[in-house]
């Protein structure tokens, strides 16, 4: 079943899961007048709290994000992931879940669309995968990649503290994605809940490598310090990731996200 809810989102409960996170921090600027629930307010692995009222649209972006953490405890990060959404999806109204790049393998050389067969190399991406099917059917699945906001644990606040400290980062060089600021997703999902539901990627415009992002956002902050150009196998992380994962989509009317580098600066601009 397709759910078409239409311009009147803001009229409705709106909850946002997850509301400490930075994606969660933005859908509520994104969403006026949405309740937003932190983990400590609805842990997603539990049952809904008793007081959670009416509910007519839920934006679930309560996740484990930890993906080498993931390796290591699979199981917590499935309580999570799996059993987190299919708690959120029992409450039986539309619902948006948020999966990403890493349920690919990375292979392709050309951007990946919605057809295209997933095939998590990691913990984390089969995780975030099997959340996609407990989601179910009439849900939204939105793939995105690379999230960077002004809050919380991200590349570029991570970049900007490592940038002040060091004359030289190193960083990956050969894994190759879509830098997709916060603020561009959480508006691009007010848009897509006027559309179908289904599979849809949602992506920043551009991309770039992990060490290319790293010396835009150097050179946009004005912060002085190199980037030596790693490999992945040098960095030696536990989980693996895709060398490619750039995401495009095939759908009609899709909504476009400005370009990473725009992304990049508006975000600048909040920290
Ligand atoms: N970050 C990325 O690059 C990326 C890329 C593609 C897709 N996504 C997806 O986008 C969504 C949002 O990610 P994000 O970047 O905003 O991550 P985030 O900043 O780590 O936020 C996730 C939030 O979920 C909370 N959480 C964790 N376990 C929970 C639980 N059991 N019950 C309720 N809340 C729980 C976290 O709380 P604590 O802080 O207390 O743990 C955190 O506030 C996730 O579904 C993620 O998989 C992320």
């Amino acid at each position: 079943m397709e759910h078409v809810i239409a311009d009147s989102v803001g009229t409705r409960h709106v909850v946002v899961t997850g509301a400490g996170g930075q994606l969660g921090a933005a859908l509520l600027e994104a969403f006026p007048g949405a309740r937003g629930l932190t983990r400590a307010e609805w842990d997603v692995s539990l049952p809904p709290p008793a007081d959670l009222g009416e509910v007519d649209l839920v934006l679930h972006a309560a996740a484990w994000t930890n993906v080498d953490g993931a390796e290591a405890d699979p199981q917590s990060a499935a309580a999570v992931n799996v059993g987190g959404t299919q708690n959120v999806a029992d409450l039986g109204v539309p619902l948006v879940y948020f999966s990403t790049d890493y349920v690919f393998d990375g292979t392709k050389r050309t951007p990946y669309v919605e057809s295209d067969a997933p095939a998590p190399q990691s913990a984390y991406g089969r995780t975030k995968l099997h959340g996609e099917a407990a989601a179910g059917d009439g849900a939204w699945i939105v793939r995105s990649s690379w999230l960077f906001g002004w809050t919380g644990a991200n590349f570029v606040r991570t970049m900007l503290r490592l940038g002040e400290e060091r004359d030289e980062v190193a960083v990956v060089d050969d894994q190759r994605g879509c830098p997709t600021y916060v603020g561009d997703l959480a508006g691009a999902v007010h848009e897509l809940v006027g559309l179908p539901s289904g599979v849809w990627h949602l992506a920043a415009d551009g991309d770039c490598t992990w060490a290319e992002f790293a010396e835009a956002i150097f050179d946009e902050a004005g912060v002085d310090c190199r980037v030596r150009k790693i490999s992945t196998a040098e960095l030696g992380r536990p989980a693996a990731r895709p060398a490619y994962s750039v995401l495009r989509s095939e759908r009609l009317g899709a909504p476009v996200l400005p370009h990473w580098r725009d992304g990049l600066r508006a975000c600048l601009a909040r920290i």
